[in-house]
């Protein structure tokens, strides 16, 4: 076996050389957000793997030569772990889709919990999908689903994040029994499972991420603030590589769930089925009366009829930009144009940052737990 790491590892120190007293740039080349390239042997996978851990050793300052030996030895200790987690995923790749298919229905398993919010963890999975993809940055292919970085403090303690430790806590029973899953791969895969087992679209599924180090972590602010509008949601998310119809689909996301004034301090569900998935988001947009809602928490709408649902500031963005609003409507009279929209840039979502060469070929399309039963 140990042949084998040699290969991740030189190459990993390699550029690290290459890299002294200046803060590398991580590897460029082939992420998933970008075109796939064409052939997938094995030896083009570890070859890709092998680069991968060159991007997960190059992607933080190296050590000048004037270190000292025992800053040396930890620098060599970190490249070796790095390569470890990519040699790792390559033996993982073994595991066939019935393997992961057993990892969903376990989180399935877990969904319904009567005495938590409206009865079910789907809405806080899906947001621990998100956030621990949403970090993404293409300029320098930093962030993204690859490392699950928010296992770290300081991006555990991000404000963005608050409350997601549940998520991550009750997926950690997963984790006991199914340790061979990287922590990136069930978090996503938790997000595809709430999305599907809440009568939402199918989301192809891929694995292939790898467990990364507090070095990894991002600065905080990558995730976009619901006080604020449309020039904000798109400084953010253009920032991740998405355009103006993905960013309304993704949003449609708040069909499910409900803030907490003691994790973002907004208050309450956007829907009357907030453990369904549904276009009913758009439709509530375009089909209520919204107010200011008078309170004391941070400024957010309410609905004038019913006063129980509520939206945020960047939600109303939607209706009032010219471009968010087209696909909003569209979005609203068109649950299937939804669906297909959305399966497909979460699916987008929860590959960032994570280069192809880590992925072990098609995605797959897991069973719902009812579509096994029957
Ligand atoms: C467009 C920019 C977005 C903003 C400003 C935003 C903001 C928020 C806020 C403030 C909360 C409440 C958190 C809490 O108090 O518990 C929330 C919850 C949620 N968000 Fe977003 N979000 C955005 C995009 C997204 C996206 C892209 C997704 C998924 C694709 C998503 C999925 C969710 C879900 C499912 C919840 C409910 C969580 C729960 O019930 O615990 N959001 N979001």
């Amino acid at each position: 076996m140990a042949a084998r790491f040699t290969p991740a590892f030189r190459a990993a120190a390699g550029v690290r050389v290459a890299a002294r007293r200046q803060v590398v740039p991580a590897f460029r080349r082939g992420f998933a957000n970008e075109a796939p390239k064409s052939g997938s042997s094995n030896g083009l996978l570890i070859g890709g793997l092998a680069a991968a851990a060159a991007a997960a050793g190059g992607a933080y300052y190296f050590l000048a030569t004037d270190a000292t030996p025992k800053e040396r030895l930890m620098e060599l200790e970190t490249v070796g772990k790095e390569a470890g987690e990519v040699a790792k995923a390559t033996l993982h790749m073994k595991k066939g889709k019935d393997e992961y298919q057993k990892v969903y229905n376990k989180i399935a398993d877990m969904l319904e919990v009567d005495d938590y919010d409206d009865g079910s963890l789907g809405p806080v999975f899906i947001r621990l999908a998100w956030h621990s993809s949403g970090t993404y940055n293409k300029e320098d292919n930093s962030g993204g689903s690859n490392y699950a970085t928010m296992r770290f403090k300081p991006e555990s303690e991000h404000g963005a994040n608050n409350g997601l430790k549940i998520a991550r806590e009750h997926l950690e029973k997963v984790k006991q029994e199914f340790p061979w899953i990287s922590y990136g791969d069930l978090w996503t895969l938790a997000g595809v499972c709430a999305v599907q087992e809440a009568q939402g679209p199918k989301v192809p599924w891929r694995p292939g991420r790898v467990d990364g180090y507090d070095h990894h972590c991002t600065p905080d602010g990558r995730l976009p603030d619901g006080a604020k509008a449309q020039d904000h949601l798109r400084d953010i998310f253009y920032r991740m590589g998405f355009n103006d119809q993905e960013i309304v689909a993704l949003s449609g996301a708040h069909a499910m769930g409900r803030c907490h004034t003691d994790r973002s301090g907004f208050d309450g569900p956007w829907t009357f089925s907030p453990t369904t998935f549904t276009n009913d988001y758009f439709k509530l947009l375009f089909d209520e009366k919204w107010s200011w809602r008078k309170w004391n928490g941070p400024a957010q709408f309410t609905d004038s009829k019913t006063k129980s649902l509520m939206m945020l500031p960047s939600d109303m963005s939607l209706t009032k930009d010219k471009e968010f609003k087209k696909h909003a409507k569209a979005y609203a009279n068109d649950a299937d144009l939804f669906f297909k929209d959305f399966a497909n840039v979460f699916n987008k979502l929860i590959e960032l940052g994570v280069p192809t060469a880590q992925f072990q070929g098609d995605a797959y399309t897991l069973k719902t737990v009812d579509e096994q039963s029957s």
